[in-house]
Order: C-alpha cells, then structure tokens, then sequence
C-alpha cells in the first residue's frame, strides 16, 4: 500500500507544499488542457541530429484535475492528454489533445466529475488542490487497513 500513499502524497501536493526551490514543478500538478497543433519552437537548424530527423514521439500525460466543482485528489486519476512531438527540418512541433474517453465525455456532458472507477475519492468545492484533514485521515485509514 506504500505505492498507494506515495500516489496520494503526490495527488495531494499543492504549490504552497513545495519548497521555492522546485520553481515551476508544482505545474505538474496543475490543469493544462489547453489544445493545439504543431506549436514549434525556434528551429535548431543543422545543429540537429541527422536520426531525429523526420520522427515522432506520442506521450500519455495528465491534462485536467477537476471538472466544474469536482477536484480529483489521486493525481493519476486525472483526465488524461496526449502529446505528439514531430521533428522536421531542424524543427521541434508540439500538438496537445484531451483524450476523448467515455469517462471524459460523460464528465463533459454532466459539467462535473463523472462517476467511474477512481483511486480516490474526489473533492468538492472550493479547496481545489487539498483534500480536508478529515478526508486525507479517512483515506490514509483506509488505505492502512487494507494492506
Ligand atoms: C467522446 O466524444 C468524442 C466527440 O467529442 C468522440 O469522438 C469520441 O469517440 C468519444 N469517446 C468515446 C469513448 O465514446
């Protein structure tokens, strides 16, 4: 259950939690579900290297932690993204998509956090990035017991 509390450590963490020292980490725990296709960075020219010429790499990764008054609190029970990275003529592309589950979509259609199977339970209300004290003692209780 170690890996269980670690997740929910992770989940929990907010911006105030983290030292100054880990400048911007805390976005990773931030929504970021905007869309877009192939926004590209300056291009490196012929400083690239010839084999990355021309490829593609798809990445799965967390896009959205709450939906109208419903906050996730297991980080990786979030809605999820895809990236794809392309690289062509010395140029690094960027395209950014929500993916489109069922689970996304029912949670689209209801304004809210759909029901489906989640790590954890999900916040409501105000405190978007903490769970209360009384619900993170309930979970890490729970979570004790069934080790
Ligand atoms: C979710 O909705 C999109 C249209 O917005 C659709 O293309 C996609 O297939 C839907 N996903 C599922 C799992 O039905």
């Amino acid at each position: 259950m170690a890996i269980g509390k670690a997740l929910l450590a992770v989940g929990l963490c907010t911006a105030e939690a983290l030292s100054d020292e880990d400048v911007g980490y805390h976005r990773l725990f931030e929504t970021a579900n905007d869309e877009f296709d192939n926004r590209c960075a300056p291009s490196m020219g012929k400083e690239m290297p010839k084999y990355l010429q021309g490829g593609s790499f798809v990445i799965g990764s967390v896009g959205q932690q709450e939906m109208g008054d419903r906050h996730f609190v297991g980080y990786l029970d979030a809605f999820g993204k895809y990236t794809r990275y392309t690289v062509e003529d010395g140029q690094v592309c960027a395209t950014y998509r929500m993916m489109r589950t069922g689970f996304y979509n029912n949670s689209v259609e209801a304004g809210t956090i759909a029901s489906g199977l989640l790590f954890y339970p999900v916040v409501c209300g105000k405190s978007r990035h903490c769970a209360s004290p009384a619900l993170l003692k309930a979970i890490f209780r729970g979570a004790s017991r069934k080790s």
